[in-house]
């Protein structure tokens, strides 16, 4: 019900209170509740008495239609689904799916209380600092070809910073987004499949947004769009801008793709170092597969394929 009162008050200058208890089927009373929510939330609403109410100014919000105006998307967003706090949205994403959600929802959070990272590891994701988000996707490939689903991810979420901050944001190959040597995005995909077809996938997108400081380890790797920009970004707007550019990585052809991907990348043409399986080398970057591995020459003139393994490139993220 909060929802459709912010569509409404979006819609109109503006919007009485009796013509929402009515179209909605509560009372006043009920009405005066959720305007008061959506001012806890930070939406400046003007009471104008019997006039009724105004939206003056929306604060940086994740909610449905904030997300939804000027989004001109064919299908991704087609629903969209928002969460105040979750355990993760990925796991919501996953459980959607399970009952049905169609291709192109869209699932956001404020903060997530067990944001999930790659390799078991966990996601921070305090309350309103950070933009996540999944897709949910129904991709009609085999299950060998769903690579390219984590390429268009990460070039989508790439293309969106660079729109929408200004920021030169590469891929670190896999599914990092870094800028400046700093990582600001971090995706998990999971899949869920069979042998013969991919039923769906989930591809989780954590931006850094609002932090101005990280702990630990993280505060020589992380960055955020605040800091890096010095101002203060719009997550609605990044969202937005991630599913209207994840459209348009569905439009090119499998040359196009790998073609924009490298345009965007940080590991390829680099020296890097790749550690895992208790061995570690140095090589040159120069290639990713239709299947999502990364081609490493290394110093013998070796062509390597490394498919999991931690990749650090030169220059980037401490690496000297
Ligand atoms: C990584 O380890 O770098 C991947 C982090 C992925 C985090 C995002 S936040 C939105 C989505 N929901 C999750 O639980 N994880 C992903």
């Amino acid at each position: 019900m909060t929802e459709r009162i912010l569509s409404r008050l979006m819609e109109a200058d503006t919007v009485s209170g009796q013509s929402l208890s009515e179209e909605l089927g509560v009372t006043r009373a009920a009405v005066w509740k959720q305007i008061d929510k959506l001012r806890e939330c930070g939406f400046e609403i003007e009471s104008l008495g019997r006039q009724g109410y105004r939206l003056i100014a929306c604060p940086d919000s994740l909610m449905a239609p904030v997300v939804r105006r000027g989004l001109h998307t064919a299908w991704a967003g087609c629903e969209i689904v928002y969460r105040r706090s979750v355990d993760s949205t990925n796991r919501l994403a996953r459980e959607l799916a399970a009952q049905g959600a169609p291709h192109g929802t869209f699932v956001l959070a404020d903060e997530q209380t067990a944001g999930r990272g790659r390799r078991g590891r966990q996601w921070i994701s305090p309350a309103g600092e950070g933009l996540f988000m999944t897709l949910i996707l129904r991709p009609q490939v085999h299950p060998s070809q769903v690579a390219r689903i984590s390429l268009q991810t990460a070039l989508a979420t790439a293309w969106a910073i660079r729109n929408t901050c200004g920021l030169d944001a590469r891929i670190k190959w896999p599914n990092d987004i870094v800028c400046q040597g700093r990582k600001i995005v971090g995706m998990l995909l999971e899949m869920n499949a069979d042998e013969q077809c991919v039923h769906d996938v989930v591809a989780g997108v954590g931006v850094n947004v609002h932090q101005r400081a990280f702990e630990g380890d993280l505060a020589q790797t992380a960055s955020s769009l605040d800091l890096l920009t010095g101002k203060e970004n719009s997550r609605a707007e990044v969202a937005r801008a991630f599913l209207q550019a994840f459209e348009q990585t569905d439009a090119l052809t499998p040359d196009a793709l790998m073609h924009a991907y490298r345009e965007c990348s940080a590991t390829l043409g680099q020296r890097v170092r790749v550690s895992g399986n208790g061995e570690s080398f140095v090589g040159l970057a120069v290639a990713v597969t239709d299947s999502g591995s990364l081609i490493v020459r290394d110093d013998a003139g070796n062509e390597r394929e490394v498919l999991a393994a931690d990749v650090s490139v030169r220059g980037l993220m401490g690496y000297a």
